[in-house]
């Protein structure tokens, strides 16, 4: 069985090639950063005895899903579980983030995902092998006021992964959705939600939400939220109104103006 995470170049998916590959899987490893990516391949080789293959691609480019689906053509590679990792924050005032930073979040956490699980599915459903593990988040459950964009991706991951795992049922393959809390990754750096007390207080390490998400996945639960104040902080929100919800996300993630 392949595995290819995206994201594999730090964090959660640094983690979750390390435990598909401790499964016995061969893995191959997506992300910009190639360097990062062939240092992890060979931790992976010596440790785990499977191959362990790089692709560098940029899922912010219109073309660069299109480029690896040509590559693992060219190489021969066919994708049994497809792990969609990739993706990235900016907290500020919608109005205010760089415009291009938001696009290019979107083509990261929505079209990549969206495309790449088109273009491989064929070839899954052949085998009726393997499955697929979107990671999204628990911001993916109330609004997000100061960071709008992430949130509603994080939304579009949920509903995205959940309609098509009754579309596939009945065909053998695992669809499943991790909702990681915060986590100690470079995410936190990135997205400038590190600095809030919310984030860095309950923040779990990745390798504990790459097991989780691992097991969550082998098992084909829809839905893995690793950590009991995630699974609370999800519960609750569920019982409040929609706008109780925001306004709390509102105040804790309050920025101020960009002057
Ligand atoms: N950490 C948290 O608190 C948290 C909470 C909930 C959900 N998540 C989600 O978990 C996933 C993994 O994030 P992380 O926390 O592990 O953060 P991370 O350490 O910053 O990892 C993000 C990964 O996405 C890749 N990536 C970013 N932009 C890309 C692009 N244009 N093309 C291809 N790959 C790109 C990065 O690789 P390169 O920079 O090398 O391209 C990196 O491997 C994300 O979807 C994130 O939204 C994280």
């Amino acid at each position: 069985m392949t595995t290819l995470i995206t994201g594999a170049s730090s964090g959660i998916g640094w983690e979750l090639a390390k435990q598909f590959a401790a499964g016995g899987d061969d893995v191959v490893l997506v992300a910009r950063s190639e360097e990062k990516l062939q240092k992890l391949a060979v931790e992976i080789r010596e440790t785990h005895r499977v191959s362990a293959t790089v692709i560098r691609s940029d899922f912010a480019e219109t073309d660069g899903v299109d480029r690896l689906c040509e590559r693992l053509r060219s190489d021969e590679i066919q994708i049994d579980t497809l792990v969609n990792n990739a993706g990235f924050g900016a907290l500020g005032r919608f109005a205010e983030l760089p415009v291009d930073r938001q696009t290019d979040m979107l083509m990261v956490n929505v079209v990549a995902l969206t495309r790449l699980t088109r273009l491989l599915l064929p070839a899954m459903l052949a085998t009726g092998k393997g499955g697929i593990l979107n990671v999204g988040s628990i911001a993916a459950y109330q609004a997000g006021p100061n960071m709008s964009v992430y949130y509603a991706s994080k939304a579009y991951v949920l509903s995205f992964t959940e309609g098509l795992r009754e579309e596939l049922s009945g065909t053998g393959l695992h669809v499943t959705c991790l909702e990681p809390g915060p986590t100690e990754t470079g995410f936190g750096d990135d997205s400038g939600m590190g600095k809030l007390d919310m984030f860095s207080s309950a923040a779990m390490s990745a390798a504990d939400v790459a097991a989780a998400g691992y097991r969550g996945y082998r098992k084909n639960d829809d839905i893995v939220i690793p950590g009991w104040k995630n699974r609370l902080m999800v519960t609750s929100a569920g019982f409040l109104p929609r706008i109780a919800t925001r306004k709390l996300v509102a105040k804790m993630q309050s920025v101020s103006h960009a002057s």
